[in-house]
């Protein structure tokens, strides 16, 4: 049962207004004196040309009060209490018969929404950031695809541009090969730094990396080879990662896909009459939106970042004609989109308003070890190896002899670190600290997880008594504060979507587990008499679980049994 839907409608029949208008007014009162919905009414009083006291004193009066303990006007308030036994029951009930798909719905059907995610680069270690936005890329693909839109994820991997021209040279000249085999990033990083130092003593160097990379983009087979040992290298260790975080993508069309795909852009702008010379380049001008050009060729021809965004931009309309565009990347980044989505605009490209840029803040490291390790690369793969060992070091303290301990860590762990990462708004820088990460209480992933084993654990020790539930005997504030959450999902999950932030979801998660332990310090389940009561508590501690399982879920995480 929707109740926010059930109140807009019986204020619409009685202030003779449609309901659809009122719906997005609904608040939901932030003490539960106040009631559990409340409409404030100046909403309607240039409508009604009344009073907002007036009109909710006669609201109340009038309004048809079914499935409510009451409806009171309080000032300029219309203030909604539910039937709290009819609310329990239909809650409960449904959140069992919908298991898995409890929050779900088809708002987005016959929707496409392309989500360009993680997107690291080749030859460059995974890092932190990249875990940001493989983290909300990823949060927001399962939001969506739960809420019926169809999502295309794609990994935009930074595999195309003059740094490979570097790389190609660098192999050629310092390449140990069987560091190669063994730590791939670690050696191709080390000689792109190498080749850095040397240009610096010796320009020409850059010069012969030009080369290489012409040779490369003519489709020279050698250089396309060495090229593509990088590439798969590369991806053999990114992969790692993504099968630690359980990421799957539709697409790696990075950006070399665009390679044989710009010509016709560039010659679109052209046409457009966009294209303008300056310093030798060619570039879009966006003087009037306050913006730097936007660069599409260099002076010596080769293309940009910025043009095989382009590419892929109409590339993307074309193939999936998405109903939105979404690009999780740092905040860094965001005069880059900017340029992007104003020069499609200027192209005569209105879906460019479609497209998004869903920015993130920095990681800080709060341990002086990490900070310090300066010039040396922290690769992610290597933090959460770290993170389920430490994970796993708390568990033989407090559980010893815990079965699969391993398995458990491995969620538990990795989870840790997803959950920080969506923990508060994605603007917000992150600030990487351990012990907060991995404490079992406080608002982290184990904390979520451990009230999800716990409420397993109830339910595995405690068996039902003959005789049904009886919904009216959860009456306590603990019971319906929980109830009350769990009925809120799918307004959270909207929330997140409205603003492409998994942070709601993560926090709504939290909620439930507070909830939840609040519910089972202060009420007992074990040796309870009263059938009614104790099956109602039981039905109420699984729909607890079923719901933390798919809010977890949706940002990316995992539950475990026991832990
Ligand atoms: N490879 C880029 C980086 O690591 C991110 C790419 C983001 N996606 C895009 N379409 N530009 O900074």
């Amino acid at each position: 049962m929707d109740y926010k839907k059930i109140v807009a409608e019986r204020i619409g029949l009685a202030a003779e207004t449609e309901a659809e208008a009122i719906m997005r007014f609904i608040e939901i009162p932030p003490r539960p004196e106040m009631g559990d919905y409340a409409f404030p009414c100046f909403q309607l009083s240039k409508t009604l040309k009344k009073a907002p006291n007036v009109i909710s004193a006669e609201l109340a009066e009038k309004i048809n009060k079914e499935g409510f303990e009451k409806v009171d006007a309080l000032g300029p308030y219309l203030n909604f209490f539910v039937d709290k036994s009819v609310f329990t029951k239909e809650t409960i009930e449904k959140i069992l018969a919908e298991g898995d798909s409890y929050g779900s719905s088809e708002d987005g059907k016959g929707k496409n929404v392309t989500i360009d995610f993680s997107s690291p680069n080749i030859a460059k270690p995974f890092h932190v950031g990249h875990l940001f936005s493989t983290a909300i890329g990823n949060s927001l693909y399962r939001i969506l695809s739960f809420e019926g839109y169809k999502c295309i994820g794609i990994n935009h991997l930074g595999d195309w541009g003059t740094q490979f021209g570097k790389l190609i040279y660098a192999y050629k000249k310092w390449c140990d090969k069987e560091k190669l085999e063994k730590e791939p990033i670690k050696e191709l990083l080390r000689i792109y730094v190498k080749f850095h130092d040397e240009a610096e003593k010796d320009p020409s160097l850059d010069d012969e990396a030009r080369r290489y990379f012409k040779r490369l983009e003519d489709g020279s087979e050698e250089e396309t080879e060495l090229w593509n040992t990088f590439r798969e290298l590369s991806l053999r260790e990114f992969q790692k990662v993504y099968d630690l975080l359980g990421v799957k993508f539709d697409s790696n069309a990075g950006e070399s896909f665009y390679s044989d795909k710009m010509d016709p852009v560039v010659e679109e702008i052209d046409s457009k009459g966009l294209l303008v010379t300056s310093n030798g380049a060619q570039v879009v001008m966006l003087d009037e939106y306050n913006m730097p050009p936007c660069i599409i060729k260099k002076a010596d021809g080769a293309t940009m970042y910025a043009t095989r965004d382009l590419a892929a931009a109409l590339y993307r309309k074309k193939n999936y004609d998405f109903y939105k565009s979404l690009y999780v990347v740092g905040m860094d980044q965001t005069l880059h989109f900017k340029q992007v989505f104003t020069t499609l605009k200027l192209m005569g490209h209105d879906w460019a308003d479609d497209c998004r840029h869903i920015g993130f803040g920095l990681v800080r490291f709060s341990d002086k070890k990490l900070s310090t390790r300066r010039g040396d690369v922290i690769f992610l793969e290597d933090l959460l190896n770290e993170s389920i060992e430490k994970t796993m070091e708390i568990i033989n303290e407090k559980n010893p002899d815990l079965e699969n301990k391993e398995e458990v860590s491995k969620k538990v762990g990795v989870g840790a670190m997803v959950f920080t990462y969506l923990k508060n708004g994605r603007e917000k820088d992150i600030v990487f600290d351990w012990k907060e990460m991995l404490s079992f209480d406080g608002e982290t992933g184990p904390y979520v997880q451990y009230s999800y084993a716990r409420g397993k654990s109830i339910l595995r020790k405690q068996d039902a008594i003959e005789g049904g539930a009886d919904y009216s005997k959860l009456s306590s504030k603990e019971e319906f504060e929980l109830i009350k959450t769990l009925e809120g999902f799918k307004e959270a999950i909207n929330h997140s979507i409205d603003k492409f932030e998994p942070s709601v979801v993560t926090r709504y998660a939290v909620d439930v587990a507070k909830a939840f332990n609040k519910f089972y310090n202060a009420h007992k389940i074990s040796g309870i008499e009263d059938s009614g009561l104790k099956n109602a508590r039981l039905k109420m501690v699984e729909a607890t679980c079923q719901v933390l399982k798919n809010a977890l879920y949706l940002i990316g995480l995992e539950v475990v049994e026991k832990m």
